[in-house]
């Protein structure tokens, strides 16, 4: 605990207002089907039923309803009430029944039940600026057992800084000109509100706290995939 008033407000919501159940709504139903990210994440994280993992930013909580049966136990977080009242709703209408639902986040939430074995975080952590990345990725690899891996996906970028005006304008007009359910207007509050940022950023991030860095996977300049082991 600080002796000041500095520490980040992480409930706070910055660009998309996800504490309105109608945001929320729209939000589920523009992201599309993700089953087959749940396959991939049964395969890359070796889940077998024993482990526990936690989820950052649960959102409407489809990874987390999907992931959960391949789990021993799942712990889901967000800072949002009105998403994990309809993540809850979701998990209850799967009949999924060992996901366990908290209100935390990065930087707030400490996990005192057994050990976890896996973090996986998507679309969540461009919700902080620069400086809590890095606080929330220490946080992450200090709740991990040893041997545990962290998956985090996000809008990241890749292309050189001094191209950043063609780049943001090329995805923003491709995300549009190809059917993307999100509007023009919620790509441009994402890069001017929100806090996504380089790849070569939050590498130094991942590296700087402790954490094995496995695999990098960038797609299309704007998304990032990380895998990471803390090995002791
Ligand atoms: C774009 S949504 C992504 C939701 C979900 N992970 C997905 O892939 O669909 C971002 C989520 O992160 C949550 N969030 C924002 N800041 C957070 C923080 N500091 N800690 C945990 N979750 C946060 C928001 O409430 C929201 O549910």
């Amino acid at each position: 605990m600080s002796k000041f008033d500095w520490f980040y407000d992480e409930v706070r919501q910055v660009g998309t207002d996800f504490t309105n159940m109608e945001q929320v709504k729209k939000y589920d139903s523009n992201m599309s089907d993700r089953s087959g990210e749940v396959k991939k994440l049964i395969s890359v994280l070796k889940l077998d039923g024993s482990q526990t993992v936690l989820e950052i930013g649960t959102g409407t909580g489809s990874i987390a309803v999907g992931l959960a049966s391949a789990c021993k136990h799942f712990y889901a977080i967000d800072v949002s009430k009105t998403m994990l009242e309809y993540a809850s709703e979701k998990a209850r209408l799967h009949e999924v029944d060992n996901i366990t639902f908290n209100h935390g986040g990065f930087l707030t939430y400490q996990h005192i039940k057994e050990p976890i074995h896996r973090i996986i975080s998507h679309f969540a952590l461009h919700h902080l600026p620069d400086f809590w990345k890095s606080i929330a990725i220490q946080r992450m690899y200090d709740q991990l057992e040893v041997g545990g891996v962290l998956y985090l996906q996000d809008v990241v970028y890749s292309f050189p800084v001094r191209n950043y005006e063609e780049s943001i304008d090329s995805w923003i007009e491709d995300m549009t000109r190809n059917g993307s359910s999100f509007q023009e207007a919620e790509w441009c509050a994402h890069v001017r509100d929100e806090y996504s940022t380089f790849g070569w950023i939050l590498e130094g991030m991942l590296r700087n706290s402790g954490f094995l860095l496995m695999s990098a996977e960038y797609s299309g300049n704007t998304y990032a995939t990380y895998m990471c082991k803390k090995e002791n």
